[in-house]
């Protein structure tokens, strides 16, 4: 089997951070959200796999390279605009040839990996498997329509859902699905809807399987903001302790923490699940559970929990805890001379922000 990601698009519904960032490399516990995508395919024997990239393919090439770090061969497949996901699988077809493959929306993360699920579609002689899970907001989402656990109907989006279980961006095709794709048209707004794809199958009595996530399963579509600390938290939850970094000995560190090489505690309580990031400096400060904070940042008399912050960011003498915040790259929070009541950040990629 081959791996097909798709990492183009627009990432609209996470500006500011994707004004210059490829949404897929946002980080989670430190680490770009399409490695855990690499990962899992790789962890599934799918080693072959084409990445669709768009304008910000220069990052994503940067970032991933030939994919040989991950385990991976990465072929990369240029889509000139984003117009849609089955889009992105029709122009991987000289990639794809007749092999079967796993097609992975690279904003999408699940925790657990993808192994069984490929063994079931592997077992199972279907043309597709797609995956779905119970979501609270049907309306973001494709959702299907089943009659006795039987794939009837997908709905790109439905205002008025008919139920709430979301196609999740992790779907299983044989060659069958180019014949959909060469035969669907855009939709609405313009795209090739890969639910429209599978309805296509579905219609020509192609066999589409569904796997029904567990309750409690951990799938995220990180395409938004709030989702990020959510996936966050997810993957911290889980991380194994680590300490290759400096503490002194007026430090406190409990629970689990990742201090990666080059990271210096001063005089600071980190308490976890958290991750310091490569040559990050923590003085005089508190980080609390749940934060992940990336390479070469400085957060000096401040404390901060449940949060995201990227590479190169300071955070100095800030008086009242930051909570729940995403803070992006090169940002730099420092006091300013009027009294805070709260503080709850959403920053985009060299923001600059004094606080009252
Ligand atoms: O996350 C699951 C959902 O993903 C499904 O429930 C929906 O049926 C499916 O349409 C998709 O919806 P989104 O609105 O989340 O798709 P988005 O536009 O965010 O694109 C998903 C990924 O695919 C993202 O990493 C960008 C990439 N992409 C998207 C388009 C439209 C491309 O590489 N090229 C494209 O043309």
């Amino acid at each position: 089997m081959k791996g097909l990601i798709l990492s183009g698009g627009k990432g609209t519904r996470l500006r500011p951070f994707t004004y210059t960032g490829a949404k897929q490399l946002v980080p989670l516990a430190n680490k770009p959200v399409l490695f855990y995508a690499i990962e899992h395919l790789v962890a599934a024997g799918i080693s072959d796999i084409g990445i669709v990239v768009g304008d910000t393919g220069d990052q994503i090439r940067a970032a991933v390279g030939d994919g040989s770090l991950l385990g991976a061969r990465v072929t990369y497949i240029q889509q000139d605009r984003p117009l849609g996901i089955a889009h992105g699988v029709k122009i991987a077809e000289t990639f794809l040839g007749k092999e079967p493959f796993v097609l992975f929306l690279g904003d999408n993360f699940i925790r657990e990996g993808i192994v069984p699920l490929v063994d079931q579609f592997r077992s199972g002689g279907a043309n597709s498997l797609i995956i779905l899970n119970r979501v609270k907001n049907p309306c973001d989402f494709g959702i299907a329509e089943c009659v006795d656990r039987r794939v009837v109907r997908l709905v790109e989006k439905p205002r008025e859902p008919k139920s709430d279980l979301a196609v999740t961006g992790i779907y299983m095709f044989d060659q069958n699905v180019f014949r959909a794709v060469n035969s669907i048209k855009p939709s609405a707004r313009g795209e090739l809807e890969i639910t429209e794809t599978i309805q296509y199958l579905i219609d020509n009595q192609f066999q589409v399987a569904a796997h029904f996530l567990e309750n409690g399963s951990c799938w995220i579509d990180t395409g938004k903001m709030e989702d990020i600390l959510e996936a966050n938290r997810l993957v911290l939850e889980v991380l194994a302790e680590r300490l290759e970094g400096f503490m002194d000995e007026s430090s406190e560190i409990c629970g689990r923490v990742v201090l990666e090489p080059g990271s210096e505690v001063i005089n600071s309580v980190i308490r976890g699940p958290a991750i310091i990031g490569q040559r990050t400096r923590i003085i005089n400060s508190y980080v609390g559970p749940f934060t992940s904070i990336n390479h070469d940042c400085l957060v000096s008399d401040s404390e901060i929990e449940h949060s995201v912050v990227l590479e190169n960011s300071r955070i100095l003498g800030i008086r009242y805890r930051i909570e729940n915040s995403l803070i992006g790259r090169n940002v730099e929070v420092a006091r300013s001379p009027m009294k805070p009541r709260a503080y709850k950040l959403v920053l985009g990629d060299f923001s600059k922000v004094g606080l009252l």
